[in-house]
């Protein structure tokens, strides 16, 4: 299966492509996860990502194509994968195109996740992540259950992402609805999209993600 989850920042892409990579064995390809590895490296891509990371905007397409070819060559990527924020814009989902052409391997399906504007803002506001393992929390909806911990037996890390104070927030948002919700009539036309509502509990927003990926 080779899938796009499609949405706005805090719609739930990456919680889900965790659980979708657990159930079915894909490698969750998240294009912010690998940013923030550079970044954390202190790489020159990722001294020259954070700036952008911190601002709200987007990475130059180029640099991004680069990075998931490299990705998608890895074995694990074989037999699927879900990408998880990428593509953002046109000219990526273009390049997408052609790169999984040249593989012989086409996309299945893009599932766009429909969440309201305020729930968005609700789960930024509140998502910490675990600075070791990169599992994906709650404060109030998704909390570490008791005695869940990370796979070398320590208490999880919580951190709140830079980019997650409400000035970011919003550019992040801006950028979505200019660049990246077009890709919702692109991929509508290619016949490839599946809408879900994406509102609702995580095993809510899971079963109909699961719904949507099943073959017809
Ligand atoms: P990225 O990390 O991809 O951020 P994003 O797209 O803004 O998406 P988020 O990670 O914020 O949200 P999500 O949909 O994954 O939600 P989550 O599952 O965490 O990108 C960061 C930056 O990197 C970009 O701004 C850009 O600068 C750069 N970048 C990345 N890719 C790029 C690209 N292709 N091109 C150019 N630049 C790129 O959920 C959010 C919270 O809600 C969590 O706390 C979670 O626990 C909670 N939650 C989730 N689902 C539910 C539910 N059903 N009920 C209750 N709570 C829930």
């Amino acid at each position: 299966m080779r899938l796009v989850l499609l949405g706005a920042p805090g719609s739930g892409k990456g919680t889900q492509a965790q659980i979708m990579q657990a159930r079915h064995g894909l490698p969750q390809v998240s294009t912010g996860d690998l940013l923030r590895e550079a970044v954390t490296a202190g790489t020159e891509l990722g001294r020259a990502a954070q700036v952008v990371m911190q601002a709200g905007g987007l990475v130059a397409d180029d640099i991004m194509l680069g990075i998931i070819r490299e990705r998608l060559a890895r074995a694990d990527a074989r037999r699927g994968f879900i990408l998880d924020g990428f593509p953002r814009t046109q000219a990526q989902a273009d390049g997408l195109s052609t790169l999984l052409q040249d593989l012989g391997t086409p996309l299945d399906a893009v599932v766009l996740m429909e969440v309201d504007p305020e729930v968005l803002l609700r789960r930024l506001a509140g998502r910490r992540s675990c600075r070791r393992c990169g599992r994906v929390f709650h404060i109030e909806t998704n909390p570490p259950a008791p005695g869940d911990r990370c796979a070398d037996g320590r208490a999880h890390d919580l951190f709140q992402r830079p980019d997650d104070n409400e000035a970011t927030v919003r550019q992040r948002l801006s950028i979505y609805r200019e660049r990246t919700q077009p890709l919702i009539d692109h991929y509508e036309r290619m016949g490839l999209l599946r809408r879900i509502d994406a509102n609702g509990t995580l095993d809510e927003v899971d079963a109909r993600l699961e719904a949507a990926i099943t073959p017809r």
